[in-house]
């Protein structure tokens, strides 16, 4: 058998329809892309087959026309796919959800899109400093709402400097990390025709506005009407569940605080409104099983990522033939399969199988 491999560069991959190919990207760009950090398993894939490259799978091409159609009504049809706003990616260990999640962000970047992408979704509710805002009644954590911040200016500073702020309401303040309230002042304004990024600067700049100004930056986002705007959270399955932090009741016992009680997730976490937004759900953090129906998402959100299909094993294989993963001596069609069903269409499995072939 011959296997032809498609590398595509993104003008390629926009015209990709129905064909598996592999995405082949260069790390400084990958890097400009997607500047808050890329998921372990497209690093894994990476390092192992020596090249930046990633297997274009039909279930990524299905999300992203997804949200194309969305855009642009025109491809809309009446008999064509229901079109959802609101997509849970889940599936298998190791299905390639969250490098699913990553193509998704850098494709809608480079259409333009504003994207908060937050590839780590678990250090929302573990580490760092945590306080109970007496005004909310929810929990704050300010350490984690600059570094959000943080990471959501890196990829455009000039997209959010032409994004107006559309709520004035001042931005109230709570506790910094370790150093308590500010004195005399509760909240902080917000002046005539500031844009986005005088809103994450503020929160950036003023540690006791933090966690406001997230809070905030989720109401903005859904009023941004000039450009698409995507939400993409990764390992989204830890948003319910009990965080790490824990309320003292008495001097000998404390309460586990729910996830769904700390201000920024409460905030980001609800699918029920009519912004794009996805949450790839990650198995390798979870921390028990979740129920089938989420609180405050909609029932028909969800989707199962199947694993590796045999054209897509094939290709992946033969790929990791030609980087030199495994030699041609010992290399054939029996042997790859044999890995396919070893591995049960587990991806990473696979990578880890096709080496030790003989
Ligand atoms: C950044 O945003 C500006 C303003 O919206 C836009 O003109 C520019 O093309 C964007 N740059 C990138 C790399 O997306």
């Amino acid at each position: 058998m011959i296997f032809l491999f498609l590398f595509l560069n993104f003008q390629q991959l926009k015209a990709c329809h129905v064909l598996i190919g592999l995405y082949v990207l260069s790390e400084d760009e990958l890097n400009a892309m997607l500047p808050e950090g890329l998921p372990t398993g497209m690093l894994g894939e990476f390092k192992d087959s020596m090249r930046y490259a990633l297997l274009v799978r039909q279930s990524f091409l299905d999300i992203r026309d997804n949200f194309r159609r969305i855009v642009d009504p025109s491809l809309q049809s009446t008999n064509g796919p229901k079109i959802r706003k609101q997509i849970v990616l889940d599936g298998p260990l190791c299905c390639g959800k969250s490098i699913t999640l990553a193509m998704l962000v850098h494709w809608a970047r480079e259409e333009g899109w504003l994207v908060l992408y937050v590839p780590r979704g678990r250090e929302w509710t573990h580490g760092g400093y945590f306080y109970k805002n007496p005004q909310t009644g929810l929990w704050d954590t300010p350490l984690q709402a600059e570094n959000v911040l943080k990471d959501f200016i890196k990829y455009n500073e000039s997209h959010l400097r032409e994004l107006p702020c559309q709520i004035l309401d001042p931005i109230p303040l709570g506790e910094g990390a370790g150093v308590g309230l500010l004195k005399g002042v509760d909240s902080k304004e917000i002046s005539e025709g500031s844009t986005l990024f005088d809103l994450v600067q503020m929160g950036i700049n003023q540690m006791h506005a933090s966690v406001g100004v997230v809070v905030r930056l989720r109401k903005e986002l859904s009023l941004v009407k000039d450009i698409p705007v995507l939400i993409a959270i990764d390992q989204y399955n830890n948003w319910f569940t009990f965080s790490e932090y824990e309320e003292p009741v008495t001097i000998r016992s404390t309460r586990p605080v729910h996830a769904r009680e700390l201000a920024m997730v409460n905030a980001f976490r609800s699918m029920m409104h009519n912004d794009m937004m996805v949450g790839a759900f990650s198995h390798s953090t979870a921390v028990g099983k979740l129920r089938k129906d989420l609180p405050h998402v909609p029932v028909d959100a969800r989707i199962n990522l199947p694993r590796y299909s045999p054209d897509e094993a094939a290709t992946v294989c033969h790929y990791y033939l030609r980087q030199r993963l495994v030699s041609r001596e010992v290399f054939s069609e029996e042997n790859w399969k044999k890995v396919y069903y070893l591995a049960n269409g587990n991806g990473a499995e696979m990578r880890m199988l096709v080496p030790l072939m003989h």
